[in-house]
């Protein structure tokens, strides 16, 4: 069976690893790039042998995504335990009477089996230990570090990091790095900017998306002819937003098409792309217009208020409504702020939304976010016209108090 191939991007690995270890990085490193560009490939076949290999430090990789319904501190804590025990026992054991529970190197000794927050060995302890086994500085790696944010342990967690970090980085410790990665900036951004978030004011940087250079190897590692051209591969590949995925399957069918013709090839190339991308985007818009129409409306509000998203403001209701009623053509109900809530949560367990903690929500995917966008923009002049409808529906209602309430107003 084939693997599939690595690109390695070695340069990039020197600079971030350059970067990370600098002092500017010594409270952390926040670095984002779009989902299914790479980040986590780079970062296992590139940067963690990097580190190793230049800085040898003692690293630690955590994926928070890996097993989405596991705890995310309980993941962090594995980790520093797999770390752990790779050492032989004779090391950790350093002193008579301590069994294979129980640890100790150089002078400090806990118990494997009680790692954790609160209660039993702490974070700090064991990164410690850790780094004493090693006689390393620690290196953690925390993949898609956003999703801490879905539970209190995980936030528990990465304030509990913030200690160990303090500790090992104080002068007399082995030292500490931390380098954390999100799919959306937005997700990241809310760990950094947030000042009651364990990594407030940590620097955020963005992961460079695979370029040219990696069309050029991944083209010249296919053996059949004819091919795209590197240009077409190009644009292609700008299409598809960078991601290796739809290009593979783009290739696999050119590999399997028969009669090509060296001059067509490229039309017929980018032609398959925009196929893929159309196929995709329609499925999308068939999900989003399955939806119950409140969550519709919900998404939308989302999609065109990103980042300052308020889901139970008055403005937001009245823009839910407006949604609602120009995609429904009847004016709604007064909404809730229970069925917004419900609206919500419908729209996390089916992955369309991203819940950041207390109250904040991101659209799931930024090509998602693009997608919707242009769905608002398509009718954006029903909806305007919605609005004004609704308002003057809200005015009439207000001004005297018997009368009708515009129930029976017709767009
Ligand atoms: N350097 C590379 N060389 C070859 N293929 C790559 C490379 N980087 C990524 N890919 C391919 O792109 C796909 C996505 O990669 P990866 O899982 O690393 O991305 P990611 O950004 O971590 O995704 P996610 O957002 O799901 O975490 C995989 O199929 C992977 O094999
Ligand atoms: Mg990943």
């Amino acid at each position: 069976m084939e693997r599939i191939e690595v690109f390695h991007r070695e340069e990039l690995a020197k600079r971030l690893a350059g970067e990370l270890m600098s002092a500017d990085s010594s409270s952390g490193l926040f670095v984002t790039g779009p989902r299914r560009t790479g980040k986590s490939t780079f970062i296992r076949e590139d940067l963690i042998p990097e580190l190793s290999k230049a800085y040898g430090t003692q690293i630690v990789y955590a994926d928070l995504w890996e097993d989405k319904s596991a705890n995310p501190g309980h993941v962090i804590v594995q980790a520093i335990k797999s770390e752990l025990l790779k050492f032989d026992g004779f090391i950790l054991r350093a002193a008579k009477g301590v069994g294979l529970d129980k640890i100790k190197v150089g002078g400090l000794e806990m118990s494997i089996d009680h790692i954790g927050f609160g209660k039993g060995e702490t974070l700090t302890k064991a990164l410690t230990l850790l780094a004493a086994a090693s006689k390393k500085s620690i290196t953690l790696i925390i993949d898609e570090a956003q999703h801490s944010q879905v539970s209190e342990e995980g936030r528990e967690a990465l304030y509990a990091l913030k200690a160990a970090r303090d500790a090992l980085n104080a002068s007399t410790g082995p030292g500490f790095r931390m380098l954390a990665t999100g799919s959306s900036s937005d997700k990241l951004a809310s760990l950094v900017e947030d000042k009651d978030q364990a990594f407030y004011h940590a620097p955020l940087v963005e992961l460079p998306t695979l370029d040219v250079d990696y069309l050029k190897w991944y083209r010249n590692s296919q053996a059949f002819e004819p091919k795209p051209s590197i240009e077409a591969m190009v644009r292609g590949f700008d299409a598809c937003n960078h991601r290796p995925e739809p290009l593979r399957k783009v290739f696999q069918a050119l590999r399997l098409a028969s009669k090509l013709a060296a001059e067509t090839i490229d039309v017929y190339f980018l032609q398959k792309m925009d196929e893929a991308l159309a196929n995709a985007k329609s499925n999308f818009y068939q999900q989003l217009n399955g939806l119950e129409p409140l969550d519709a409306a919900v998404l939308k509000v989302m999609a065109m208020e990103g980042k300052k998203f308020v889901p139970y403001s008055k403005a937001s209701n009245m823009s839910y409504q407006a949604f609602i009623f120009a995609s429904t053509g009847v004016p709604p109900d007064e909404i809730t702020q229970s069925a917004v809530q419900t609206a919500l949560e419908r729209l996390r367990s089916e992955k369309f939304v991203w819940k950041a903690g207390r109250g904040a929500y991101l659209i799931e995917d930024t090509q998602h976010t693009a997608w919707i966008l242009d769905a608002v923009q398509q009718e954006r002049d029903e909806f305007d016209r919605a609005k004004r409808e609704l308002q003057a529906i809200a005015a009439a209602a207000v001004v005297p108090k018997s009368g009708v309430a515009g129930s029976d107003t017709k767009p």
